[in-house]
């Protein structure tokens, strides 16, 4: 069921129609459905029941805390990659001691801010960084436990820019020197090896890659067994797919099940990482036609939000729906659906059939990851507001940025 649907040919968030919130705190405007948000939750719930299995919501997908404050309380531990992530988990109650680090950028702070607060795991990414963390860690008087973050070399066969599990990119410990690397760290005095790790890709459709990515992390725990080196979790990383256009991502049980097949009969405790899954589809940004504008070759429909609130259209030629808020009988034009910002690619959707008028609401849809927290003050706009809508209840969960607040950090020379 879908939580953003229309009733008497208005689009509602759950009960609450759309024009409610943009009269209530204006646009752009990120509007979050919080049964959405658990009603995903509780899929992932669901598909692991059983097991032993810590679901690890990866933070950078959306870091409002009113959504990690909702995900803490489901009982979820935490993914994140930076310590102003770990801040954020802290201060929505999330529990530190279910969150696992990953990046392959920790600095020497950020690894003492997650030694202190006592986090799960530090997902390592490369030899210098584990040298680094046990160096750390001793001078913190901590044992920091890790799993290293293994390149499977799969295809994942995504957007380049969202593959992470070639060889060529930038992410994760190569396979060939994996054993290599945890000899290494069982020798280290401040480091204590808990797991492996690996993320494949984000925006993954087909289940085969993830499979075929944790046959290869079980072959190397086995080995690593045989060397003594007992694994106590597998952390297979996030990437499940949503539909944006017209995609058929697999029930999220129906995704894991190749994958949970692999594992059948294991000891370890089993960690996913999902981002988009669980708020892709949980929010749309709400935008309001400025002006309609018909040149000679293509007619345009100027939004107040832009590149700078929805960058993954700029970014990656991404497609999200765009509905009207209010069905409209009229005849449509095709428009390019586009923001005030100075760039040519400042578009949120390309010839989108469309009844409409200036003034009109529209609803960009899936863009509860991703959106907002890629956001940026590029052309200085000020960040959009984000409500969470419950039932016929509206929370304001960010107050949409103040003018002011953009440049109060700066000085001009005396
Ligand atoms: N774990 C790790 C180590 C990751 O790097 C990521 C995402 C995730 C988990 C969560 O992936 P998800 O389940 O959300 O696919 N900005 C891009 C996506 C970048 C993903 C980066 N890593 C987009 O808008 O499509």
């Amino acid at each position: 069921m879908s939580h953003f649907a229309y009733r008497d040919g208005m689009l509602h968030a759950e009960d609450v129609p759309l024009p409610q919130i943009a009269a209530a705190h204006g646009t752009p405007c990120f509007v979050y459905s919080r049964a959405a948000l658990l009603s995903r939750f509780e899929e992932f719930r669901q598909a692991l029941a059983g097991r032993d299995t810590l679901l690890c919501y990866a933070v950078k997908a959306n870091s409002n805390l009113a959504i990690l404050n909702l995900f803490a309380r489901a009982g979820a531990g935490f993914d994140i990659v930076s310590g102003g992530e770990l801040a954020r988990v802290i201060a929505a109650g999330g529990d530190p001691a279910r969150v696992v680090f990953s990046g392959v950028g920790k600095t020497k702070d950020e690894m003492h801010q997650a030694l202190v607060a006592g986090i799960f795991c530090f997902n390592v990414e490369s030899s210098a960084e584990l040298e680094r963390l046990d160096a750390i860690a001793g001078q913190a008087g901590k044992r920091a436990s890790i799993a290293l973050r293994v390149n499977p070399d799969v295809d994942a066969k995504t957007h380049p820019y969202i593959s992470t599990g070639l060889r060529s990119n930038k992410f994760g410990v190569a396979y060939a020197e994996a054993l290599d690397l945890y000899r290494r760290a069982r020798v280290l005095p401040n480091v204590d090896i808990a797991g492996i790790a690996c993320h494949i890709g984000s925006q993954l459709l087909d289940p085969a890659p993830a499979a075929e990515a944790a046959e290869k992390i079980l072959a190397l725990a086995d080995r690593l067994a045989a060397d003594g080196i007992v694994l106590r979790h597998l952390d297979l990383g996030g990437g499940i797919g949503i539909r944006y256009r017209d995609e058929t991502p697999l029930p999220v049980a129906g995704y894991l099940a190749p994958v949970l097949e692999k594992l059948a009969g294991r000891k370890e405790k089993i960690l996913f990482e999902p981002g988009r899954a669980l708020v892709g589809n949980a929010g749309v940004l709400l935008t309001r036609i400025e002006h309609l504008k018909h040149g000679e070759e293509k007619n345009f429909a100027i939004v107040d939000a832009a590149m700078n609130d929805l960058m993954r259209p700029a970014l990656y030629d991404a497609w999200h729906d765009i509905l009207p808020v209010r069905q409209a009988a009229g005849a449509t034009a095709e428009y390019e659906v586009v923001g005030p910002v100075c760039e040519s690619g400042d578009f949120l959707g390309h010839a989108r059939a469309l009844a409409v008028a200036e003034g009109d609401l529209l609803s960009v849809m899936s863009a509860g990851a991703y959106g907002m927290a890629m956001s940026s003050n590029y052309n200085t706009r000020p960040r959009a507001a984000e409500v969470m809508v419950d039932g016929n209840q509206i929370h304001l969960v960010r107050e949409r940025e103040r003018i002011e607040q953009l440049f109060a950090g700066e000085r001009v020379l005396p």
